[in-house]
């Protein structure tokens, strides 16, 4: 089954619910994602986002409800694999760079494993690949560090690297959980900037906690609680929610 979705809509959740052992993670919840939207999550411990993005890189299946990618695919009926395929890329909390590998070499394999494919052994470089690894070193703010150890890079740096990493697989959607934990104040702002640049030309959808840099991202922000949407709006917005403020902000 495909489903027809408005023009600008590129990720289309809809009543959907999961629940873990009887316990409703989500619940009913339904968010749109635009063409090039940068979006925030945010939200209290547990109110489903990470269990959000699973559904849609269909780690987790939902109970009911439905879950639509750009052109009306049903995502619910694809397998991680396909659903990489289709161009989501996820960013886990915990960066997995290659720490034995430079940062060079890493984008390189990031670029010739399109999505986990192991076949690197065969691949020769070519000028359009190294135009393609120097623009994203540049965009990822590594240019410096290309031939250095990714194991040699600050926690920052390694998050960028690997969001470096899943540019090289021409994503047409990036889900981010969390970018900002652990980093400096210097390297979050930096990372509101480098995830600006890359939603001029993908849609991201962003979990964070850290409010200022929530704020720095200037975009639309879902504010979620209990599996559910409890706000949407800009943060002005979204923080005035009296909803938000007692269940999430004023904690
Ligand atoms: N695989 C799982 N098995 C059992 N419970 C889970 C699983 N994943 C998430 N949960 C539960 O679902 C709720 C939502 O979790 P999560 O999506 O991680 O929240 P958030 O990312 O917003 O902090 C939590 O209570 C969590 O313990
Ligand atoms: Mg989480």
């Amino acid at each position: 089954m495909s489903k027809v979705l408005p023009e600008d809509c590129l990720l289309y959740l809809d009543g959907v619910t999961v629940s873990f052992d009887g316990f409703r993670a989500l619940n009913s919840l339904s968010l749109v994602l635009k063409r090039d939207e940068l979006q925030a999550i945010i939200g209290p411990n547990g109110a489903g986002k990470t269990t959000m993005m699973d559904i849609v890189t269909g780690k987790t299946r939902p109970d009911s409800g439905e879950v639509y990618f750009e052109g009306g695919i049903d995502l619910t009926r694809k397998s991680e694999t396909e659903i990489a395929n289709l161009g989501i890329g996820r960013k886990f909390q915990k960066p997995t760079v290659f720490e034995s590998q430079t940062v060079w070499d890493n984008l390189e394999l990031a670029l010739k494993n399109p999505r986990g494919v192991f076949a690197s052994w065969f691949y020769r470089s070519n000028p359009a690949d190294e135009a393609r690894i120097r623009e994203i070193l540049d965009l990822v703010r590594l240019g410096s560090r290309r031939n250095d150890l990714a194991a040699d890079l600050s926690h920052g740096q390694k998050q960028w690297l690997e969001i470096g990493m899943l540019l090289a697989q021409a994503p047409r959607l990036l889900l981010v959980d969390e970018p900002v934990a652990g980093m400096t104040d210097a390297e979050t702002i930096e990372t509101s900037r480098l995830l600006k640049e890359i939603a001029q030309d993908h849609s991201v959808l962003v979990v964070e906690h850290d409010m200022s840099f929530v704020r720095d991202l200037d975009c639309r922000v879902t504010c979620l609680a209990e599996g559910a949407v409890l706000a949407q709006g800009s943060l002005d917005h979204v923080s005035a929610d009296p909803l938000v403020i007692e269940r999430y902000l004023g904690r």
